[in-house]
C-alpha cells in the first residue's frame, strides 16, 4: 500500500479493525501513517481510548454498525444483543429534539448518527431503503440542528464496551486471528 501512495495510485491508506496496538506498530514500522481506521463504534461501544489514540496521531476514525447492525444473520448475533435504535434514552432524545424544533422531527437513527459525528468521527450506516437513506443523509445535509450538550452527555453515558460484531467469523482453523489478538483488548 505504501508503494501505491508513492506511485500516486492512492492518496492515503485506510485500515479497518485496527487496535491502538496495531496502529502503533504501523506508525513505528511504516513510512506512510494510515489516514483512517474503520471500526465498530456506537453508543454501546464508544471506544474512548482508541478514539483518543487516533486523535493524537491524526488518524480519522469512522464508525461502522452505528445503528447496531440489526440485519446481521442470527448466527452472528448474541441472544442478548442490545439494540441502539430501541434504546430508551435514544428514543427519548429523538422525541425531545423533535418537540423542541418545530421545523424538524428527529428519528432515533438520526440521533445515533449525529452522536457519531458530534463526537468527532464519521460513520457509514447501511440501508437498502430509499426513505431511510434520505433520513440518514439528513444528518450531514446541514438541515438538522446539532444535538444539545445535555443530550450528548446522556448518550455518552450509555457506553458499556459491548462489541456486537465480535469477529468470531474471522477466527478459525487456518486463520492467524484469535478473538484475543484480533481486538488486543486489555
Ligand atoms: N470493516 C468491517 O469489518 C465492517 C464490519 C461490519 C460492517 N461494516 C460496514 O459498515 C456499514 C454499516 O454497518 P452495518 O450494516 O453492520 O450496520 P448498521 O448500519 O448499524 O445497521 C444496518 C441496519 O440498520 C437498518 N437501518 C438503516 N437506516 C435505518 C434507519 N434510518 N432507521 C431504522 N433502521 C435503519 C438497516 O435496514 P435497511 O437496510 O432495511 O434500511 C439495517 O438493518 C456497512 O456498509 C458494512 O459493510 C464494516
Amino acid at each position: 500500500m505504501e508503494g501505491c501512495v508513492a506511485d500516486n495510485l492512492t492518496r492515503g491508506i485506510g485500515v479497518s479493525n485496527f487496535s491502538a496496538k496495531k496502529l502503533r506498530h504501523i506508525l513505528d514500522s511504516g513510512t506512510v501513517p494510515p489516514a483512517i481506521n474503520q471500526v465498530e463504534r456506537h453508543i454501546y461501544l464508544q471506544q474512548p481510548r482508541l478514539l483518543e489514540f487516533c486523535r493524537q496521531n491524526n488518524i480519522h476514525l469512522t464508525c461502522y454498525s452505528p445503528l447496531g447492525s440489526m440485519d446481521r444473520p442470527g448466527l452472528f448475533k448474541a441472544h442478548d444483543e442490545p439494540k441502539p435504535l430501541f434504546d430508551a434514552t435514544v428514543q427519548a432524545i429523538a422525541a425531545a429534539a423533535s418537540a423542541e424544533e418545530s421545523d424538524h422531527s428527529r428519528t432515533p437513527a438520526q440521533v445515533l448518527l449525529q452522536w457519531c459525528i458530534q463526537t468527532g468521527t464519521s460513520t457509514i450506516p447501511k440501508s437498502v431503503n430509499p426513505a431511510r437513506l434520505r433520513e440518514n443523509l439528513m444528518v450531514v445535509s446541514a438541515s438538522l440542528p446539532p444535538l444539545s450538550d445535555d443530550h450528548l452527555r446522556d448518550l455518552n453515558a450509555l457506553d458499556r464496551n459491548r462489541r456486537l460484531v465480535d469477529g468470531a467469523f474471522w477466527t478459525g482453523e487456518n486463520s492467524p486471528h484469535t478473538l484475543e489478538n484480533l481486538w488486543d483488548e486489555e
